[in-house]
């Protein structure tokens, strides 16, 4: 009897070992376990002979990748983000493309929070003046924050986390706000919010949280002008992508303080390289990329990209196709 022959798959990066073992079953797997990505060279030579791609940013699945890897059926994103994917060049050529999307919104919303919380109370400037023993003790008048409670809350694309974070608003007694290519009734009347275009949206927000996907139509969808029409109170969350903010102009209105503050867990490039203008400014709190980032979290996450390679490679609609 001829030994049955397992389908290669190559694993962009480390994932939980749920998810591993599940491939591993069933697959031929490699799993690229360098500190750093694999560069383009090495990730399209490691592709030539595979039928599935475990894959997530920084990796771009492109007609160049597809040309190199022509027996890919199926590219599982680690994510629920896939705009790393041209994902018309897949469905062109027949290849399935998956995401993972819901486990993960509960706990985007939760830093989502934690990254307001944090940016409105100076939490990070707060701890380092206290570990470096410059606190000059208690005084009426130092360190005040941002109110938070009452606020006004704009949030930008009204999928599942945006309104997952505008449910989390009603505890605050927030007046939420959010913008959208189309009106949602239903989550509006649950998360009690309220639609409005982003030109007021920004006019009226104290705190600007992005939650729309990376497309086209948002690249850069907060630039210059976009953060002029922002109160100078207003304090920009971003657990998006980092390219729906122009960088460059969010570094420059921070400077000058034509905002308040930032809190950011996406940049335009990642990872931050080391002296980038944003790490230098007082008024930002800054995460690595950490939205989904719990044990729980992430093991449903590979799960899931296991369960749409595994389904993929045999020629099956994928659990949670895009
Ligand atoms: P989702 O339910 O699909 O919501 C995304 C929203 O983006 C859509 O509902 C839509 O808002 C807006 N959108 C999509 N395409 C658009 C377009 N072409 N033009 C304008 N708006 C568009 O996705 P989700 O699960 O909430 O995730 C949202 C994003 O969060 C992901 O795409 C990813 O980039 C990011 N994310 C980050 C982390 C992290 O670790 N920081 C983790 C998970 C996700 P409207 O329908 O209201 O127009
Ligand atoms: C992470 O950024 C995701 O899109 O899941």
């Amino acid at each position: 009897m001829k030994p049955e022959v397992k389908s290669k798959v190559f694993v962009g990066f480390p994932i939980p070992q749920a998810g591993l073992e599940k491939l591993q079953a069933q697959c031929d797997v490699t799993v690229w376990d360098k500190a750093e990505a694999a560069s383009r060279e090495e990730l399209l030579a490691a592709l030539r002979d595979c039928e599935g791609f475990l894959s997530m940013a920084p990796y771009r699945v492109d007609d160049a990748l597809l040309d190199a890897a022509p027996g890919l059926k199926v590219v599982s994103n680690h994510a629920v983000g896939v705009d790393n994917i041209d994902v018309a060049a897949c469905k062109k050529r027949g290849v399935l493309v998956g995401n993972t999307p819901d486990v993960l919104t509960d706990t985007v919303a939760d830093v989502t929070w934690a990254l307001l919380l944090a940016t409105a109370w100076r939490v990070v400037e707060a701890d380092e003046l206290v570990r470096g023993g410059q606190w000059g003790g208690l005084k009426p008048t130092d360190y005040w924050g941002a109110d938070v409670t009452g606020a006004t809350l704009g949030i930008v694309g009204f999928g599942r986390i945006g309104q997952a974070v505008a449910r989390r608003a009603r505890g605050f007694g927030m007046t939420v706000l959010y913008s959208s290519r189309e009106a949602k009734p239903e989550a509006e009347q649950e998360a009690g919010a309220r639609r409005v275009e982003l030109d007021e949206l920004l006019r009226h927000s104290d705190f600007v949280s992005l939650h729309c996907a990376l497309a086209p139509e948002t690249r850069g969808l907060i630039g210059a002008e976009q953060l002029k029409q922002m109160k100078p109170s207003a304090i920009l969350v971003n657990t998006a992508r980092g390219a729906i903010v122009d960088q460059t102009a969010l570094v420059e209105a921070l400077k000058t303080t034509a905002i308040r503050g930032a809190g950011l867990d996406v940049f335009a490039v990642e990872p931050v390289p080391q002296g980038d203008a944003i790490t230098h400014l007082p008024n930002v709190v800054l995460t690595p990329h950490i939205g989904s980032a719990t044990e729980k979290t992430r093991t449903q996450m590979a799960l899931i990209a296991a369960d749409n390679l595994l389904a993929g490679l045999r020629g099956e609609r994928l659990p949670h196709a895009v």
